[in-house]
């Protein structure tokens, strides 16, 4: 037996060595982790249990019989994050450019099995060459059999990729399956043709960074939610998102201890909104000041920037925040930022996190380019996500709250739970200017001073309309409350709307206009 256990202990080590110290060399020059380095920083010390370490690949095809990968170039199992259990994968560039074969692909699906029988986020960490070339057609099907899981488990536990070099072809997929996508810079790109197929088919030149890296899919395509500057930095943003979301859609939220009152005021709240209203602030500073210990995690926070969507916590419970934010394009409702705050909401909903609203939204963005993008279905799916979701839903009119994208930004009718406004808020189908050019447009044309009509009729139309007291005469809002307020408000509305339960139509499922 000592014999036999020896062996074990020198097989092993072998496969520990992953592609060997040549190309580990490699790897960190190029200012990578190698696999086994990254899922120590992710799991908690000494708490990663791997899965199928002495899986090997099959084929003999394109002189694939004569080499070894180690670990078939992915290494899987699960650890604790945090202390709790999480799922992993994480491909080895190392060995074979951490290519996908047909048994890497079993080696991932396993884990993944894994993670969706016990009810546990998945992790995946990619590093790869794409669909291993020698093995052809059962390499695709690997993909195959990744997506069609990543469809199995969404929504039902957190999945998030980070993308920690090369991703080409079919390969970019389940990343884009999964909830979360994190690049690192400089290191990663993602594209589903590269450079050289792009010149032979279109005679287009780019470089593989300019086509799909980090900074490219995080500001202009909106594929990746986090883009950091290295594996170390992503790791542990990885860890921090986990942090607030529960294992599963079954799983009850986490909570974090939190010294921070729930009755604590914010009195800076009161003199944020500019008194002249087409000045901007910064939402995210609203955000930040009700937010327990004044922190938040925020995806897509270079993309689509008119629209924040971002994780913090109310009494250390995990709450999904989506704002309009004046600072860009006036806060206006366009379809990268209908998109962004779709998932979103979908996201919180899926996984049982309220959803919180601030609103200040002058309307949807005009022009062909808009029209012609689809925002007429874009925008439909932020009235979808708002009207399925069956979280509990607060809103706050902070200022602008106008026409469509005033029933967009989670407006009673949407099954908003509570709406509530701030004194200088202006909910109305338009602003008073341009709503006088069409209701008294004659009258106007016909003033002597046209543009001096227009202010006189303008303002009672604001007085009518630019005010919360007409909604909330009408019940459409259901209170005015100070800025200073709005923790408190939301803390002890969310503590009383915690065992909301609704029930929807029974049916397959819902047709969200994509
Ligand atoms: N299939 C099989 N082997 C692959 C592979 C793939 N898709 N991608 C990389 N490899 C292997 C390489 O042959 C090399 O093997 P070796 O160590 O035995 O020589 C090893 O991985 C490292 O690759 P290398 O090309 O030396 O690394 P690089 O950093 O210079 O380049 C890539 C990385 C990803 C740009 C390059 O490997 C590449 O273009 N791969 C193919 C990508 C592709 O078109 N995939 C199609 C599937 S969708």
């Amino acid at each position: 037996t000592s014999e036999k256990i020896r062996d074990y202990g020198s097989r092993k080590k072998t496969l520990m060595r992953m592609g060997g110290r040549e190309m580990v060399r490699k790897q960190h020059e190029l200012g990578k982790l190698t696999a086994r380095e990254r899922l120590d920083l992710l799991f908690d010390t000494a708490t990663f249990q791997e899965v199928q370490l002495f899986t090997k690949h099959r084929s003999t095809l394109f002189g694939l019989g004569e080499k070894d990968i180690p670990a078939e170039g992915v290494i899987t199992g699960f650890g604790r994050v945090d202390g709790r259990v999480v799922f992993a994968a994480a491909q080895d560039f190392t060995c074979s450019g951490g290519s996908l074969g047909e048994m890497q692909a079993k080696k991932i699906w396993k884990v993944m099995d894994m993670a969706i029988a016990a009810k546990k986020p998945f992790v995946s960490l990619n590093d790869s060459g794409g669909a291993r070339i020698q093995e052809g057609v059962p390499a695709l099907d690997g993909y195959g059999g990744i997506f069609y899981r990543n469809t199995l488990a969404s929504g039902y536990i957190p999945q998030i990729t980070a993308t920690m070099g090369p991703t080409a072809g079919g390969a970019v997929y389940s990343p884009a399956l999964t909830d979360w996508v994190f690049m690192v810079k400089r290191s990663s790109y993602m594209c589903i043709t590269g450079p050289d197929v792009i010149k032979a088919v279109i005679g287009e030149e780019v470089t593989n960074e300019a086509l799909g890296g980090a900074l490219v899919h995080s500001t202009k395509s909106g594929v990746c939610h986090f883009a950091m500057d290295n594996d170390r930095d992503c790791i542990n943003r990885i860890r921090t998102l986990l942090s607030y979301l529960p294992d599963s859609c079954h799983s009850p939220l986490p909570i974090m201890p939190t010294s921070d009152k729930p009755d604590r005021e914010c009195p800076d709240l009161n003199s944020i909104i500019p008194d002249k209203p087409s000045k901007s602030y910064d939402m995210k500073r609203i955000i930040l000041e009700i937010a327990d210990n004044h922190e938040m995690l925020e995806p897509h926070a270079l993309w689509a920037k008119n629209m924040i969507v971002a994780f913090i916590r109310i009494m250390g419970c995990p709450v999904g925040v989506v704002a309009n934010n004046p600072r860009f394009g006036a806060g206006v409702l366009d379809v990268s930022a209908s998109d962004k705050a779709a998932r979103f909401i979908r996201f919180c909903d899926a996984f049982n996190i309220p959803l919180l609203t601030f609103a200040d939204v002058p309307g949807y963005l005009p022009g062909t380019r808009q029209e012609w993008a689809g925002i007429i279905t874009h925008g439909a799916k932020m009235l979808h996500a708002y009207s399925e979701a069956t979280v509990p839903k607060l809103t706050i009119v902070v200022r602008k709250d106008y026409g469509g994208a005033y029933i967009g930004m989670c407006s009673k009718q949407l099954g908003a739970d509570y709406v509530m406004a701030w004194p200088s808020a202006e909910i109305a189908v338009m602003g008073a200017e341009g709503a006088c050019n069409i209701i008294y447009r004659r009258e106007i044309q016909e003033a002597k001073d046209s543009a001096a009509k227009r202010k006189e009729l303008a303002q009672t139309y604001e007085a009518q309309f630019n005010n919360p007291y007409f909604a909330a005469g009408l019940g459409i809002i259901d209170e005015i409350i100070l800025p200073m307020d709005t923790r408190k408000r939301i803390a002890f509305l969310l503590e009383a709307l915690k065992e909301k339960s609704e029930h929807r139509l029974p049916k397959k499922h819902n047709n969200i206009p994509l």
